[in-house]
């Protein structure tokens, strides 16, 4: 039993779920997984060394041997480094969201990346962002919260997100592919991404970030109140 404090933050894309992650593992001083991330490393990968995206064993042989860090880069925003190289844009593209939903139906492969993911729960405390966090890898975090939105909405902030990163991106596009990965994902055979039976589900359609984070906080100050201690 690992009696390191883990609050999951699950639910589909666009909800806000990464933002409020990392804004919350920043104000309690917790670390911070983006597990989806790894999803997208282990697509761009494959991709990159020619390893078919159908190729359920390989995949699952080459997910343990990726060499991946997260860090910042000289203006202090996000750099995630794939064998050394910083591959930060093509990991966020919707092109590799969209692929890492196809690698993360095969049941390997979301084996494969239990024990990685796990790894990062370290003291103080871990934030979890993903599909799965409270249900399949940490079932026991202290806190779990789902986040929802309108496709409409979620599909509006993602198009935000990567304005300027992909200039062909439009937003019925964009509604399509989102709409396609969420079906993927909810009705998927392994972990399907759904609340846990003791998830607070927060629907974050008609709220700002800040709104968001308050209801978040609530729901932590209730059920995590050992979070704010470690600070
Ligand atoms: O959260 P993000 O958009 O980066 O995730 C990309 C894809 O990775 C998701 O659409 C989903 O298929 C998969 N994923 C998953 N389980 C997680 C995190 C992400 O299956 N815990």
């Amino acid at each position: 039993m690992n009696n390191i404090p883990v609050i999951a933050i699950d639910g589909p894309s666009g909800t806000g779920k990464g933002t409020v992650a990392r804004l919350l593992a920043a104000e309690l001083g917790w670390h911070m997984l983006d597990s989806g991330a790894l999803y997208r490393l282990l697509a761009l990968a494959a991709t990159d060394r020619g390893v078919s995206l159908q190729d359920e064993n390989a995949l699952a042989r080459l997910a343990p041997e990726l060499d991946i860090r997260f860090g910042a880069d000289e203006q202090g925003g996000e750099a995630i480094l794939l064998d050394g190289v910083n591959v930060t844009d093509r990991v966020r593209s919707e092109q590799t969201g969209g692929l890492a939903s196809q690698i993360a139906a095969f049941p390997q492969v979301r084996e494969a990346l239990v024990q990685r993911q796990r790894d990062f729960r370290v003291a103080p405390g871990l934030v979890a962002d993903g599909r799965d966090m409270g249900t399949v890898i940490f079932p026991d975090a202290a806190a779990k919260i789902f986040l929802t939105a309108s496709a409409e909405a979620r599909a509006l902030r993602r198009h935000k997100q990567l304005n300027g990163k992909e200039n062909d991106a439009s937003l019925t596009a964009l509604f399509r592919e989102i709409s396609a990965r969420d079906e993927r994902d909810a009705n998927r055979k392994t972990a399907p991404l759904r609340p846990a039976d003791d998830a607070v589900v927060i629907d974050t359609t008609e709220l700002d970030v800040p709104g968001v984070m308050e209801r978040v906080l609530e729901v932590i100050r209730e059920r995590c109140p050992e979070a704010f201690q470690s600070r």
